[in-house]
Formats: C-alpha cells, structure tokens, sequence
C-alpha cells in the first residue's frame, strides 16, 4: 500500500515535470540580461485561460498588438477609450512584465476622423494631444515605446500620411513624447529593414540626422516578419545593427515572426522555422545593444498571418522545435 502510493506520487510528479516544457523563456532571458517579449490582444487574456497561462509563464515584456494604436484609442476626435489597454497593463504588473507602447505615429490603423482636412497648427495640436494625454497616462509604466513606426516606405523614402501637413512631425512626436513621459525610452520601428539596404540605410541616415540634432531617439525596432528562407548572415544583419549601435541607439527585435515554408516535410518545416529564429536571437544576443526580442503574438491560433503557423507554439499552445531553440540558444553561454 505505502509503496503504490509513493509510486502514484512518482508517476504523478513525473508527469509534471514531462509536461513542462523545461525553464521558461523569461528566466533565460532575465540570465542572459535580455526581455523576452510577445504582442498581446487583450481580450484573449478574458477568453482563452491557456493564453494568459502561457504568456504569463514565458514572457517578461508584453506589446499590444492593437489596442496601443490611434485607431483604437481615440475613435473620435478628442475621445479616448482606454478600457483594453488598461486591461493590458494591468495583466503585466500583475505577472511582472515590462509593457512596450505600440504605437504613436502610424500611417496605418488612423481613425477615419484623421483623414479629414486639417491646417499644420490644427495638426499640431492633433498630436500634441495624443501623445500628452496617451503617454501621459501610462507615465512610468511604459518602458518603450514605438513613436514612430515605419515612416520609410519600401522605397526608401518618407512614405506620405496625414501628418505630412505638419512640418518636422516625425522631430514633435519624439519631443512630446519625452516631455509626456521622461523615464520611457523611444524608438523608430520598422520592418524590411534586418539586413544592409537601400531601406535600412534610409532609416540609418534618418536616425543619425534626429540624433545629431539632439532629438530624443533612443533606439531602434527591427521587426523580422520573415520567411523560413531567411538567412540574417545573407542579409549581414549582424553588421546592419552594429552600424546602428554605433549611433548611440539600443537595438530591439520587436514583431518577429517567420512563415512556415510549403516544401519539404513537416519535421523539416519545423527545423527550419526553428533555425530561422535560432539565427536572428544569437545575432541580437551577439550584440551587446540589443536588449529585447520580442515576437508577433506567441501561438499559431493567434496570427495576424493566420494559418501559416508563424509562432514558436502551436495551436493547442504546446511548445514547436522554434521554443526549443529560443530556450536552447539562451542556454548556450
Ligand atoms: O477592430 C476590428 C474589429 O472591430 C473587428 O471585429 C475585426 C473583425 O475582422 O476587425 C478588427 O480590426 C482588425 C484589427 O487587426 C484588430 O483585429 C483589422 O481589420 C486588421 O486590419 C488589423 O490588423 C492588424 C494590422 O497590424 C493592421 O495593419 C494586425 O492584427 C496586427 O498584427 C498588425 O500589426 C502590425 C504592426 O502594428 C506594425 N508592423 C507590422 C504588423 C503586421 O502587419
């Protein structure tokens, strides 16, 4: 009787430990002086136990996928809703997760209000309000924030949005944002922008203009929506980034997601997917600037690129051969 009883325990805490799917993500980041973070709809944190479980569990910082743009906060000019964001930063305090504020000036997701005619000083004070009364509320709760989010086009030049009627928009919204909130630090994002390129060499040359002037840019977002065929030593992304860091800026990893190839096995799919974010978190580990590397969502049921499988677990939240080799690459020494 004792016997089976203590082989039941066995069993049992054996099951346990089978189960997990070893150290969390967050614990091997915090060694490795790095966050670890993943975009958040907060609704979901209400209705799927499992996805709070699993970012609670594996994540230190959260970003909202959503909910932090214009379009969802300030529906109506001068009126704001903060109820799902609130629920956000509310989620992370409670789990000890740093929160990135994504994002001030967009030219996407804009309330259609944006779009109307509007002077340069009516503009000024359109953003003016926003960012004060935005990043005002979150004053020291916000470790980051997105000020400006791809701003260059894919041709390399200043793509045009409604803010264009509105001289140096991109300097204001850095200054306001610093004034609104000191202690957060502020970074241009951009996607497509990994490796050397006419592109990355277009947001390099801006930076360093906004930093010689003395604007508050405090670093800058890679995002990595890749492919399984990408390769950053191809892109020489590690020397894309240095370039960067030698402006002065911290370097983030902030949207990374990476499509499941169609060809080859599923085993081979996997690696392969796996190898791609492998890759991309030892060249941010590599460089002593980079300090977060955050991910587009975490599970496949949850994508902005639906059913392509993009994230490190599956649908039914278990851990994909990418987890395993986030968790093994923030073990290696
Ligand atoms: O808000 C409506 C909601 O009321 C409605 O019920 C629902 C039904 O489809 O649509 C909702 O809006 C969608 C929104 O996501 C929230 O789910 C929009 O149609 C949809 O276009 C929007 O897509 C987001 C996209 O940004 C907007 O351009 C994606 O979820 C989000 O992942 C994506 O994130 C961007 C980053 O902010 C910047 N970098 C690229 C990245 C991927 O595109």
């Amino acid at each position: 009787m004792y016997l089976t009883r203590w082989t039941f325990v066995g069993v049992c805490l054996g099951l346990m430990v089978w189960a997990q799917p070893g150290p969390p993500l967050r614990s091997l980041a915090e060694a490795r002086k790095i966050q670890i973070g993943a975009a958040v709809e907060p609704s979901l944190l209400l209705q799927e136990p499992q996805y709070a479980q699993v970012l609670a569990r594996e994540f230190n910082l959260v970003v909202a996928e959503n909910v932090m743009k214009w379009g969802a906060l300030q529906t109506a000019r001068g009126e704001y809703n903060f109820a799902a964001a609130d629920l956000l930063l509310n989620f992370a305090q409670r789990n000890r997760q740093a929160v990135r504020g994504h994002t001030l000036v967009w030219h996407q997701q804009l309330p259609r209000w944006m779009y109307g005619s509007f002077t340069s000083a009516e503009m000024e004070a359109i953003l003016s309000d926003h960012i004060r009364t935005v990043v005002g509320r979150y004053r020291g709760q916000i470790a980051y924030w997105d000020v400006v989010n791809e701003a260059i086009g894919d041709d390399a030049r200043l793509r045009s949005t409604p803010f264009d009627v509105l001289p140096g928009y991109l300097e204001k919204a850095f200054r306001l944002a610093r004034a609104a909130d000191p202690s957060a630090k502020l970074f241009y994002n951009d996607y497509g922008a990994e490796g050397l390129g006419a592109k990355s060499d277009a947001i390099y040359a801006l930076l360093k203009e906004l930093r010689a002037r003395g604007v508050p840019v405090d670093g800058v977002g890679f995002q990595v929506h890749v492919d399984s065929s990408f390769s950053p030593r191809q892109v020489r992304m590690a020397e894309n980034l240095e370039r960067f860091a030698q402006l002065g800026l911290e370097i983030h990893i902030t949207e990374m997601d990476v499509l499941l190839s169609s060809t080859g096995s599923r085993a081979e799919r996997l690696e392969r997917q796996a190898q791609v974010y492998r890759e991309v978190l030892q060249v941010c580990l590599r460089q002593p600037r980079c300090k977060v590397f955050t991910l587009w969502g975490f599970t496949d049921a949850h994508s902005w690129r639906g059913a392509s499988e993009p994230l490190i677990f599956d649908v039914d939240y278990q851990p994909k051969p990418a987890y395993f080799a986030l968790q093994r690459t923030l073990q290696q020494p």
